[in-house]
């Protein structure tokens, strides 16, 4: 069925589920690297009534299928752990994870929003119930969502009304944005065999040169391989993301930090892998796309490298001058 959006999408397959099999439980379950759609929809049932449990991540952001198993209860009723991760690309264990919360007869949902169009997704062979896909992260517009629906599964509707998408949410449907998001769907699908390999190669590419040209100080946040394509997020020793970024205005990317009144604050993320503070902070991550080029990627690493050698020299003590002397 089609939604407004990734926000809407992760509400109605998480709180849905939740309320429509309340009378069996009210235990659910996920982890702390979420997107905030997605933690703050557990956040607010937790404040009606609730009970969530936080899976912890090891360095790499997965979760691991042992703690799931423990962390299952006959009262368990709703799983939610996110296929591909925003900030750092880490896939979780999908089909394993899956498998284990059906076999306790929960339900099992995914945000597959940073996954779908950048790798093979297929509900069959991850098992899933629920699956949130996104318009923007595919190249469609802003402002449209999906969500796959395993048949059976109980949901119930957040917006109820006039019965449309099968009752499960009210509104005339935006047909325009709904042919985008299937025109989108339909190019990302054909160009996948294609963009894999040629995304994870310039990555790569990217690291490696940034590891030559400053040897010892670039450190990998999130998993060496079993990451999205497109992902590198890094810490590079004595470089904080956002001054690099506001001194080299030809590189558009993100960094590991928010700034709340002024003062940086590491990414939940980040720092839910173990990374300390500092690291989380001045973390930049570099995302690829369909129009990223190898020219983009030899650029992108003179300007970081020039920008690091630069901040650092700026920032050694001044050489006594022999004049004075
Ligand atoms: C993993 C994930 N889930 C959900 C969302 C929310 O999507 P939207 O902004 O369309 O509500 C995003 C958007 O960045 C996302 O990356």
């Amino acid at each position: 069925m089609f939604t407004g959006g990734g926000s809407e999408t992760d509400a109605l397959a998480i709180r849905g589920a939740a309320l429509a099999q309340r009378e069996h439980g009210e235990h659910l379950i996920t982890q702390p690297t979420e997107h905030p759609a997605v933690l703050e929809t557990f956040r607010a049932l937790q404040t009606e009534g609730f009970r969530v449990s936080y899976l912890p991540v090891d360095r790499y952001g997965q979760v691991s299928p042992r703690d799931l198993q423990e962390a299952l209860t006959d009262h368990t009723t709703v799983v939610s752990i996110m296929l591909g991760n925003a900030e750092t690309g880490t896939i979780q264990p999908i089909a394993e994870l899956a498998a284990l919360t059906r076999a306790h007869r929960a339900v099992f949902h995914t945000d597959a929003a940073q996954a779908v169009g950048k790798i093979p997704v297929d509900v069959e062979n991850l098992g899933v119930d629920l699956l949130t896909v996104v318009g923007h992260k595919m190249y469609a517009p802003k402002g449209v969502g999906a969500l796959y629906i395993r048949a059976g599964t109980p949901l119930h509707p957040i917006i109820t009304g006039g019965g449309q998408e099968h009752g499960l949410r009210a509104g005339t449907e935006n047909v325009a944005l709904i042919a985008a998001l299937g025109a989108a769907a339909h190019l990302s699908a054909e160009e996948l065999p294609h963009s894999v390999p040629r995304l994870r190669e310039l990555r790569d590419r990217l690291y490696r040169q940034l590891e030559h040209q400053l040897p010892g100080r670039v450190h990998l946040n999130g998993h060496p391989t079993t990451r999205l394509p497109g992902t590198l997020n890094i810490t590079i020793d004595g470089v904080r993301g956002r001054q690099l970024l506001a001194s080299t205005p030809a590189i558009a990317a993100a960094t590991g930090s928010a700034c709340h009144e002024g003062v940086d604050q590491p990414s939940p993320v980040l720092t839910a892998m173990g990374l300390d503070d500092h690291r989380a902070a001045t973390a930049l991550r570099l995302s690829l796309g369909r129009w990223s080029t190898t020219t983009d990627i030899d650029r992108a690493t003179q300007l970081i490298a020039a920008h690091t050698l630069e901040s650092e020299f700026s920032e050694r003590p001044a050489e006594p001058n022999p004049s004075r002397q």
